[in-house]
């Protein structure tokens, strides 16, 4: 797949590898995360909307939550990109349905390119506040200057601390879908998990290890399950749908779908960590926007896949 600019998927993550040198056997994106396993009980106020049967009973997922950074070794205690890839499972334990939000509440681009350039303006930050590069100018202030469509985003994200807790922290799926019911009427929504426990960011992370949320999240399990509202979002006519630049006014309707209880540690996190979590990988009874970011990603989730299991890891690290 090329986009209408020209640019590959593999030209995509030959420029996310060259900015972000993520070891061979790890995701060039998102590298650390761990797959958990749950429970989603739907709440019942979907049946009006979707055929989608995995949305309106009570099934099997499970939840990789993930550091946003192509490196492995990244720092929790910075601000920066955490993910939730949510894949519900049907009775033989295959995805039916994929779910992959970030702790933005809007994409900081409309295509694919200005993707990649905000990944290669933003390389090596991990170390250094995001404040600190916007203050000191270069890449980054010369793709701002490109890139007026990103202000809000950026500026939302950059008054934020970093997460205290993957719990703790909202998701976005950024990209519109359409909901599709027995006749065939459509329906367009965006989606959020949104912590049952509230928001809370971190205040100081000095006393906390580099890598902190993985092992706070095993640690919090063993007091009881976490939970996530699925709320989505329901467009109005003519509320635009193929732009994740473009967030949609707080007052649309938002409908508690159901509630995704996290149980565990995947006693298979290794297995499921080796697969995609595919936002276009839809059931009946959802379909795809008119998004170009959207149609993208797929291809570049494949090539970076394809990558990361023929990779030789190597001596641990
Ligand atoms: C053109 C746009 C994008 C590109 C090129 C891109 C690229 C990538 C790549 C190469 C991976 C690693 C995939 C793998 O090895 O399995 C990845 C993972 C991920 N991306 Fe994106 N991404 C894009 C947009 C987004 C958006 C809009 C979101 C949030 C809504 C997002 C959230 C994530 C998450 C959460 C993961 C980790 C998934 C997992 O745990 O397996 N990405 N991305």
């Amino acid at each position: 797949m090329t986009t209408p600019g020209g640019m590959t998927a593999v030209q995509a993550v030959n420029r996310i590898e060259a900015a972000g040198h993520p070891r061979p056997q790890d995701r060039r994106l998102h590298a650390r995360g761990a797959v958990f396993a749950g429970r989603f009980v739907p709440s019942g106020r979907l049946a009006q909307l979707t055929s989608a049967a995995h949305l309106t009973r009570e099934t099997d997922l499970v939840v990789r939550f993930s550091n946003g950074s192509p490196q492995h070794d990244a720092d929790d205690r910075t601000r920066g990109i955490r993910g939730m890839a949510v894949k519900f499972l049907d009775g033989e334990g295959n995805g039916v349905h994929d779910l992959v939000a970030a702790n933005f509440r809007v994409f900081p681009s409309s295509t694919p390119e200005g993707f990649i350039e905000l990944v290669e303006a933003l390389a090596g930050t991990t170390e250094t506040a995001l404040k600190d590069k916007l203050a000191a100018g270069g890449k980054l202030a010369g793709f701002l200057f490109q890139h007026k469509e990103s202000h809000a985003g950026i500026k939302a994200f950059v008054s934020r601390h970093a997460p205290a807790s993957f719990a703790t922290t909202r998701f976005d799926g950024l990209h519109a879908f359409h909901f599709a019911d027995a006749e065939g009427r459509r329906r367009a929504f965006r989606y959020r998990l949104v912590p049952q426990l509230g928001e809370v960011d971190l205040d100081s992370g000095r006393a906390l290890p580099r890598d902190f949320l993985l092992p706070e999240l095993d640690r919090r399990l063993a007091g009881g399950p976490v939970s996530f509202t699925l709320v989505v979002q329901l467009g109005d006519q003519g509320d635009p749908t193929h732009d994740p630049s473009i967030a949609w006014p707080e007052q649309r309707t938002l409908l508690p779908a159901g509630e995704i209880r996290i149980e565990r540690l995947s006693p298979d996190s290794a297995q499921w960590e080796r697969q995609v979590f595919d936002p276009t990988r839809v059931a009946p009874g959802v379909e795809l926007s008119d998004d170009a970011v959207l149609a993208f990603r797929p291809h570049a989730y494949s090539v970076s896949a394809e990558r990361r299991l023929s990779a030789d890891p190597g001596p641990a690290r």
